[in-house]
């Protein structure tokens, strides 16, 4: 049984698996959309939608930062994940936005 939630993050493929690094050499290696012939073929709707999303936000936005309020200081963060090991998903993300400054 594969474990999506844990293979991408397996440290004897990907260097520091916990950081986010989109220029990581073997980015494309990732199983997040499945491979072979059940790999997801909503894949290429799914990438340009994210990619749209996150260009328009920060367009819009100066910093993004977590909520200590939710979350907790830095070292000591709190999350909740889904019960369930097949996936490694976020109950809540709370973020804070600050507005791009005026030019
Ligand atoms: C971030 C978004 C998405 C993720 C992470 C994702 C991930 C996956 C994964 C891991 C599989 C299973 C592959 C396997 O069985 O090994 C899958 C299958 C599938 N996905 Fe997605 N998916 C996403 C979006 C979409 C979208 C937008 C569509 C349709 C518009 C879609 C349609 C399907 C279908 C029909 C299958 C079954 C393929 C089969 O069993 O032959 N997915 N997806």
């Amino acid at each position: 049984m594969v474990l999506n939630g844990a293979v991408n993050r397996d440290p004897e493929r990907f260097e520091c698996p916990h950081e986010f690094r989109v220029d990581r050499p073997n980015v494309r290696e990732h199983l997040a959309f499945g491979r072979g012939i059940h790999s997801c073929p909503g894949g290429p709707l799914a990438r340009i939608e994210a990619r749209v999303s996150i260009e328009r936000l920060l367009e819009r936005t100066g910093g993004i930062t977590l909520d200590e309020a939710e979350h907790g200081p830095s070292g000591e963060r709190r999350f909740s994940y889904e019960p369930t090991y097949i996936l490694r998903g976020l109950n809540e993300l709370h973020l804070e936005f600050a507005p791009v400054a005026d030019a």
